[in-house]
């Protein structure tokens, strides 16, 4: 019988982490990225494509048999990528755009997430600066969301009203996210946890949660990014608050999506904040996070390509996939810059030195020589596991201080902060 064969879309980390799990598949896949990375194509071979168009198109003279999408971008993009896999007959791992807005904007989430009664901040939403202004008031922390994608950059958790003026000029002024208006989001406090559904129709099931690491620096200092590292075990969460998440969040998420006719099968990701009044939704993502992807992938048991490619097809199969009980702990390399900009082309140091953890390519380059250099902001993920926290934290740290490169960024608190 001719094997399986999967397309993964995107190109960073999580692509690269999704690329190895589904690759350890018994069904011994062939698996293919889309646009891919030069390290991705070590396990993965290129799809012969330059857009959605040409992709749909190779996929159904190559008689790819499941599209796992990575990136919410492409769902998003044009007709969408699971739009345009449906009609061409192509099981896809990932929603439809209808769906996918519930990451793409942020008042259609709002709306849904209140229209299903589920536990959130509360938000408006302004077309104007001046608007802004006035649904702040004078109540600082305030929380700023431009209403769309951002690549994890539209949102801006303000203190007082310079940092406000200075948001309200990249939306409005500067347009630095493009055209859209901004929610005036009410601030939250506790800590936040990664919850992976993995959905199909009606059902979900809970993947193994997550906490990544927002803040460039140690102590949680300095400016968002699109996380600086990640920490993943099912202990992050105790009983009563993960029946709780599921009561509160999950289900109510899941039959909303079926009230409302949002079609939906693949990951979705509710960054919640846990409030002294309990788990609060703060956005979904229809996608995997990065870096929890690189952190949860190492624990995954079973077979992620048959468990996926069956819930492409509607065929809920929660028993082909399981965690580990083990901790798991990414390190992010950033390059010289991030996130305010990036460096590319710095030699990295120390890849093959690297024995005990997985390191996933978030951005780098093959030169003609073989070797790595840096290209983009995050760099690299150092993922290690362990029986406990302790095990797992000590390793990824000890790998990922194996490598360097010129203006290299890490975070040395990855795993020892926000655990409880
Ligand atoms: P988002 O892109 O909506 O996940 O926001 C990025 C980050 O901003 C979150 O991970 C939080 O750290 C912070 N944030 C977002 N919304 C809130 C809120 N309502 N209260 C406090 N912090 C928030
Ligand atoms: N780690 C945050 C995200 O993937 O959006």
């Amino acid at each position: 019988m001719a094997a399986m064969k999967i397309v993964v879309v995107g190109k960073g980390g999580r692509e690269h982490a999704l690329v190895t799990a589904l690759g350890a598949s018994a069904l011994q896949p062939e698996i293919f990225a889309y646009p891919g990375s030069d390290a991705i194509f070590e396990t993965a071979s290129p799809a012969d494509a330059h857009d959605l168009d040409s992709l749909i198109g190779w996929m159904l003279r190559k008689h790819i048999d499941l599209c796992v999408a990575g990136e919410e971008s492409y769902l998003v993009a044009g007709d969408g990528l699971a739009n345009r896999c449906a009609h061409a007959g192509i099981p896809c791992w990932g929603p439809p755009k209808e769906s996918a807005q519930l990451e793409a904007s942020k008042e259609f989430a709002k709306k849904f997430l209140r229209r299903h009664g589920i536990p959130t901040g509360h938000a408006e939403a302004a077309a104007t600066p001046d608007e802004a202004r006035t649904l702040i008031g004078k109540s600082y922390p305030t929380v700023l969301k431009f209403d769309g994608l951002a690549a994890g950059k539209g949102v801006a958790v303000c203190l007082d009203e310079a940092s406000v003026e200075s948001f309200l000029d990249d939306v409005f002024v500067k347009r630095r996210f493009g055209e859209g208006r901004l929610l005036v989001e009410e601030f939250l406090t506790g800590l936040e946890i990664s919850i992976f559904g993995a959905v199909v129709d009606e059902h979900c099931l809970i993947l193994c949660p997550a906490r990544d690491y927002k803040r460039l620096s140690d102590g949680d200092e300095g400016p968002n990014t699109g996380g600086m590292g990640a920490v993943a075990s099912r202990c992050l969460v105790n009983d009563d608050t993960f029946a709780r998440i599921e009561r509160e969040i999950v289900r109510p998420t899941v039959e909303g999506l079926r009230k409302d006719g949002l079609p939906y099968r693949g990951f979705l990701y509710f960054g919640l904040m846990l409030t002294p009044d309990g788990p609060k939704v703060i956005e979904y993502n229809c996608r995997f996070g990065d870096p929890e992807c690189e952190a949860v992938m190492p624990l995954l048991k079973g077979d992620l390509a048959a468990f996926c490619l069956a819930g492409a097809k509607g065929d809920f199969r929660p028993e082909l996939i399981s965690f580990s009980e083990d901790w798991s702990v990414c390190c992010i390399l950033a390059s010289k810059g991030y996130p305010g900009s990036s460096h590319s082309g710095d030699a990295i140091a120390g890849l093959d030195r690297v024995r005990f953890a997985h390191v996933f390519h978030c951005g780098t380059k093959k030169e003609n020589d073989g070797t790595f250099v840096t290209h983009g902001g995050r760099v690299l993920a150092v993922s290690a596991q362990g029986a406990t926290l302790d095990e797992a934290r000590a390793l990824a740290h000890a790998e990922a201080a194996l490598i360097s490169f010129d203006g290299m960024q890490r975070r040395t608190d990855i795993g020892y902060r926000n655990i409880s």
